[in-house]
């Protein structure tokens, strides 16, 4: 069994991997405690399958992080700049990607989030400004936090947060 110290592979999102990003989507979404969880079908309304529909258009990028030992998908990161009608929850502008995280309830809190964050933001892909939505009483908010997001806006029990001008990656080396 997985422990504390268990290390992951981590790698660039492909065009095949539209259907873990589906099941992401899915973990992904915040379920206040005590409350029942959502119908797997759920991601298939508009305001949510937007994030992954269509997976490979431009613009599209993020990371997997894969179990060492089995090589099993167990989370991903991913960006996607606003398209169409529906705006995302974590909208900022046409230019600004929207980020969506998740790891599977097994593997929770013990680092892969962390590490799926520090590899976006060591990438190209972090240099630019990036938007989120995030649900107030989510833990999340402390790691979001910890990488510099920052909140633009707020919402009935919603915050939209933005990345700093600076990535985190290259503050810690000034
Ligand atoms: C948010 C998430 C991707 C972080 O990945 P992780 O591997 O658990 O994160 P790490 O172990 O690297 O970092 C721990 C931090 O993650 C967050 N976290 C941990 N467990 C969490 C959980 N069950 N739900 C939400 N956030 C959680 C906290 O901010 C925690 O920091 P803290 O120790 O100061 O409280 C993951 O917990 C998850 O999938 N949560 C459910 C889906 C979700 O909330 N996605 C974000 C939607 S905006």
């Amino acid at each position: 069994m997985q422990t504390e110290t268990m290390n992951y592979i981590i790698r660039p999102l492909a065009l095949e991997d539209e259907p873990f990003l589906w099941e992401m989507l899915y973990q992904a979404i915040h379920v206040p405690e005590g409350q029942t969880t959502l119908p797997r079908e759920v991601v298939q309304i508009p305001e949510l399958a937007r994030y992954v529909q269509g997976w490979g258009r431009e613009g599209d990028c993020g990371f997997l992080g894969s179990n060492t030992l089995t090589h099993q998908p167990i989370g991903a990161v991913w960006l996607r700049l606003p398209i169409g009608k529906y705006k995302g929850y974590g909208y900022v502008d046409d230019d600004t990607p929207e980020l969506s995280i998740a790891v599977y309830p097994e593997y929770r809190a013990q680092g892969l989030g962390t590490q799926l964050l520090t590899c976006l933001f060591a990438s190209e892909w972090g240099r630019s400004p990036i938007s989120l939505s995030v649900s107030v009483d989510n833990p999340a908010v402390r790691l979001y936090e910890r990488f510099g997001f920052e909140v633009v806006n707020r919402n009935d029990g919603s915050l939209t947060m933005k990345s700093p001008k600076t990535p985190p990656s290259q503050a810690a080396e000034q």
